[in-house]
């Protein structure tokens, strides 16, 4: 079994302030840094561009979980990897051709990853998987820190363990959205190894984020 990471979202952190909560983060034992990346365009929302992952690359040596919803991401992807997104996550809509979508980030040396919606079946990335580094579950809607938990989403990432094991890969599985130290159970057992979390990192015990990545990785 791969070991459980967690990858809090800086979309919950103070942003007047993103360089401290990066450290604070690091010193706080967080495995990944899950960075919302949103145009405003494939989700009704805008965060940070590359400038900002540069800056904020500089302030730690933890991996950058970049997590890409913007449209079309093809000829982005570039300047993500050269801003320092050690994993580089895509949605197959925001592509018309994932496969060399999928390749141009391996080609740059990053990691692979490709999320799917709540309401995106596996299919759509069943002739990839060979191919793909990490794949993300989303179990809310895309665009907004805060939201609940979708529990359906759970039997996509058992149908993709099955996969897994059936033909011998190795991608991780992580999941996004909503998760708290009840559900996040749930979703270790499903099969997801890496938990994303904002608010329950951020907000839980008056924001003691190692107490709360410790929660999440051991509830
Ligand atoms: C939603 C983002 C998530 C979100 C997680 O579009 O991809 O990463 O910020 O935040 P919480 O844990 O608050 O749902
Ligand atoms: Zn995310």
């Amino acid at each position: 079994m791969k070991k459980i990471q967690v990858s809090p979202s800086i979309l919950a952190a103070d942003f007047s302030q993103l360089g401290n909560e990066i450290k604070r983060l690091e010193e706080g034992g967080a495995d990944l840094i899950h960075v919302d990346v949103m145009d405003g365009h494939f989700v009704p929302n805008l965060t940070i561009g590359p400038p900002v992952i540069k800056a904020l690359k500089k302030k730690s040596k933890i991996l950058f979980d970049v997590h890409l919803m913007i449209s079309p991401v093809h000829k982005y992807i570039e300047d993500y990897s050269n801003a320092g997104a050690d994993i580089i996550t895509i949605h197959p809509e925001a592509t018309n051709n994932l496969k060399s979508s999928i390749l141009k980030i391996k080609e740059l040396n990053k990691k692979a990853g490709v999320s799917l919606n709540p309401e995106t079946n596996i299919d759509v990335i069943l002739n990839e998987l060979d191919k793909i580094d990490l794949i993300l579950i989303m179990s809310v809607n895309p665009g907004f820190g805060g939201q609940k938990f979708m529990p359906e989403v759970l039997s996509k990432i058992k149908q993709l363990k099955e996969i897994q094991s059936q033909k011998g890969l190795d991608f991780d599985i992580e999941i996004d959205g909503g998760i708290n130290f009840e559900n996040c159970s749930l979703a270790k057992k499903a099969g997801a190894n890496i938990l994303v979390s904002g608010s329950t990192v951020f907000k839980e015990n008056s924001g003691n984020l190692k107490k709360n990545i410790g929660l999440l990785r051991s509830s």
